[in-house]
């Protein structure tokens, strides 16, 4: 039987050194989250969108689904300044594809993200294993409060500098988020163009560069990947694409039979969704809005601005108007129970390591 023991399994106390990424506004239900930790590997939580008395409720439901170990994966929040007259035109914009859905554009556009000192104290009554931050990591006072309840911290980075700033604020493992990553780029240092260094690069990179244990994330969908990113130094991985076509997952059936018709690679980085660059698989509404140059609201603005559209293009099936989040290895997804993908991987990682270890004798 294959053992682990890396930095990672040995402070979350976990088998195979593998995160579930979190995954806000829906596929990392608790049912999700419950199987990969119950499976030996770790569920995280994605309640970037949820207020703290949601998040007591869903640190309470899981809890009475595992007595494992999970997550719970916060915001870092962001307020942009935008004027009335900014978001008039990003609305008038989009006008035409909500009328094509019979759908009236909100009247107002404002910032709805949760108060995240509210988040992080239901976080930490919760008493739970994990804590991670995306877009941000987080004040340092913040995480050490978290950390003396006795809860790990994570956070993402996609540069040298955003790790370091992590590492210096308290963060005790830091997830190197390569630019194959479905999903929002955390990058909270410069221009995100600046920060798309791939994952092979982004371990090495980062592993050089702090002595925070680093976590892989990007791409990496079976145990080959798990293998590669675990000899590079890191010291475990993040995968969420990989868990996107799981039943347990809350992904609309027709984003998942997409996932599972992939070939190559056919995902494009956007802000035009949520005004924030993420990575998803290339659509209608993408790609018109980026040939019109159409203006696009800061995130969370344009998230809360495309919302009732997106929600009216679920209703119908229409994956032109969808946000399909997702990384640049989609192709490797597979639509099994989590409990079944991570044995998979497991056996694939002792292959990949065993054909390692042949070819250098060979
Ligand atoms: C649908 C989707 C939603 C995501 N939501 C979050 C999130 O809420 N918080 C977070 O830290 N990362 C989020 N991510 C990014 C992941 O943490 C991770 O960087 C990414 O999934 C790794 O690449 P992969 O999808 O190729 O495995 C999301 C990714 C996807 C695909």
């Amino acid at each position: 039987m294959t053992s682990f023991s890396t930095a990672l399994t040995d402070a979350l106390g976990i088998d195979i050194p593998i995160l579930l990424a979190p995954m806000a506004g829906g596929p990392t239900t608790p049912e999700l989250v419950s199987a990969v930790s119950d499976a030996g590997a770790f569920g995280q939580f994605g309640a970037a969108y949820l207020n703290g008395a949601a998040i007591r409720d869903m640190v309470g439901e899981l809890q009475s689904r595992t007595n494992k170990g999970f997550g719970i994966n916060l915001f870092v929040p962001e307020d942009p300044l935008v004027t009335e007259a900014e978001i008039a035109a990003a609305t008038a914009a989009i006008a035409e594809y909500f009328a094509q859905f019979g759908v009236t554009p909100p009247d107002s556009v404002s910032n709805v993200m949760p108060d995240i000192e509210e988040q992080v104290e239901a976080v930490i009554e919760g008493g739970i294993k994990l804590s991670s931050f995306h877009l941000g990591h987080g004040s340092q006072p913040v995480i050490a409060e978290i950390k003396d309840a006795g809860i790990i911290t994570a956070a993402s980075a996609t540069s040298v500098a955003e790790a370091l700033e992590a590492e210096a604020a308290g963060i005790d493992f830091i997830i190197a988020q390569g630019s194959e990553a479905g999903g929002h780029r955390t990058t909270w240092i410069g221009d995100w163009q600046d920060s798309m260094t791939g994952t092979m690069s982004q371990i090495t990179q980062l592993t050089n560069a702090v002595s925070t244990p680093i976590i892989a994330a990007g791409g990496i969908m079976d145990g080959r990947g798990l293998a590669a990113a675990l000899a590079l130094g890191a010291c475990g991985v993040q995968m969420g694409t990989a868990f996107l076509t799981c039943p347990e997952a809350d992904v609309h059936p027709s984003f998942q039979q997409a996932l599972l018709n992939v070939e190559g690679d056919n995902t494009v980085m956007t802000r035009t969704f949520s005004g924030r660059p993420a990575r998803g698989l290339r659509n209608r509404f993408i790609t018109e809005m980026e040939s019109s140059g159409a203006p696009v609201l800061p995130f969370p603005l344009q998230n809360t601005l495309t919302g009732s559209l997106r929600a009216a293009a679920g209703k119908v099936d229409d994956t032109d108007f969808m946000s399909m989040w997702c990384g640049q290895a989609a192709a490797l997804s597979r639509g099994l129970p989590a409990a079944e993908l991570i044995e998979q991987i497991v056996a694939e990682y002792q292959e990949a390591a065993n054909s390692a270890f042949h070819s250098s004798i060979g």
